[in-house]
């Protein structure tokens, strides 16, 4: 019987140098948590230099010879994604794993420093700034990757470009859902792009099924509903599985031999729970004409137009 997939298959990542956005908590947390035990030299990019510092200590705890750094990213500021990159770009000379993880979830229509929808603006279009600001060192790097984390949300999301910022009328769940679908539009632009140009690096995507991290109840939190709080609170009790249980498909995903493009998920209970192994998105994340099109405005947008040579 074929063995599920566990962090036993993690092999020495010595010298390797891997980047997870939002390290400090949830699947992050535990992703990075899992590449350091192994040897790979982590950055921890987050927003608050005292949540970074509070996990890189308890992953030092457990493993003392962890090799961790934390560089402040906000990725709601294109400001802080640019000042990241620089620092990144003069500290390193490889990077091995972009782990493009942090996200918020259905929070109530909030904009970023540069006035994007908040939910586009951090899981979506931050990410893609930051890919195009350390793509030099990724394509420096022998079998460098991409790790997009999307989610099942992507199934409800479209990408409305007439209206992206949701400045109209606005959908927490829509917001979320169409974050989500960008998330794997940019993975397959990404990785087509990448193949173009010759280049070994690949861009890959994975979702956690559902699992019980902070992710649920900071939009209720923040419109200030307590039946809301207390309803996400129980949903994650009831039906989630634990936060280091859905960062296996990260992990699978940035260590696995892959070979662009695919998608990583949990395989039981209609891909809320189990261990990963390659799953399938519906084909509207790899429509070409609309990643093609994200891609363009997103260029347009932050301002970061890639250059793969
Ligand atoms: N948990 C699930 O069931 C689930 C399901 C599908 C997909 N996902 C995806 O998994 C990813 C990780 O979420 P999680 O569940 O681990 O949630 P989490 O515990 O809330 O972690 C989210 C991380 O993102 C960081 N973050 C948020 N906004 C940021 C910003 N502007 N700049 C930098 N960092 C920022 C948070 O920082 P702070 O701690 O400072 O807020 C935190 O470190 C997200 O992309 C989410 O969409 C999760």
């Amino acid at each position: 019987m074929r063995q599920d997939w566990s962090l036993d298959r993690i092999p020495d990542l010595s010298g390797r140098v891997m980047v997870v956005t939002g390290a400090n908590s949830g699947i992050g947390y535990e992703a990075a948590r899992a590449l350091a035990r192994h040897g790979a030299e982590v950055v921890l990019a987050c927003r608050s230099g005292e949540k970074a510092e509070a996990a890189a200590g308890r992953i030092r705890a457990e493993s003392p010879s962890a090799s961790l750094e934390i560089v402040p990213l906000d990725l709601a500021d294109l400001a802080s994604i640019r000042a990241f990159a620089d620092t990144l770009r003069a500290r390193k000379s490889r990077l091995d794993a972009l782990i493009n993880n942090a996200g918020v979830m259905a929070l109530p229509r909030r904009t970023t420093r540069d006035g994007f929808e908040m939910q586009l603006g951090t899981n979506h279009l931050g990410h893609f700034a930051l890919t195009g600001r350390l793509l030099e060192l990724l394509l420096a790097t022998p079998r460098s990757r991409v790790v997009n984390v999307s989610s099942m949300a992507h199934t409800f999301g479209t990408i409305r470009f007439h209206d992206l910022q949701w400045e109209r009328r606005y959908s927490k769940w829509g917001a979320y859902g169409q974050s989500k679908l960008a998330n794997l539009l940019f993975t397959h632009e990404l990785d087509k792009r990448l193949k173009e140009t010759g280049s070994d690096t690949i861009s890959v995507a994975c979702h956690p099924g559902w699992a019980a991290t902070n992710l649920q109840e900071v939009g209720p939190k923040m419109a200030g509903s307590k039946l809301m709080e207390t309803l996400s609170a129980w949903g994650n009790a009831m039906l989630a599985q634990d936060a280091a249980a859905g960062a296996l498909p990260t992990v699978f995903a940035t260590v696995e031999p892959l070979k662009g493009n695919e998608y990583v998920g949990p395989t039981r209970m209609m891909g809320w729970h189990g261990p990963p192994e390659i799953v399938q998105p519906l084909p509207k994340a790899r429509d070409p004409e609309t990643a093609e099109r994200l891609w363009e405005v997103s260029e347009d947008l932050t301002g970061v137009h890639y250059a793969f040579d």
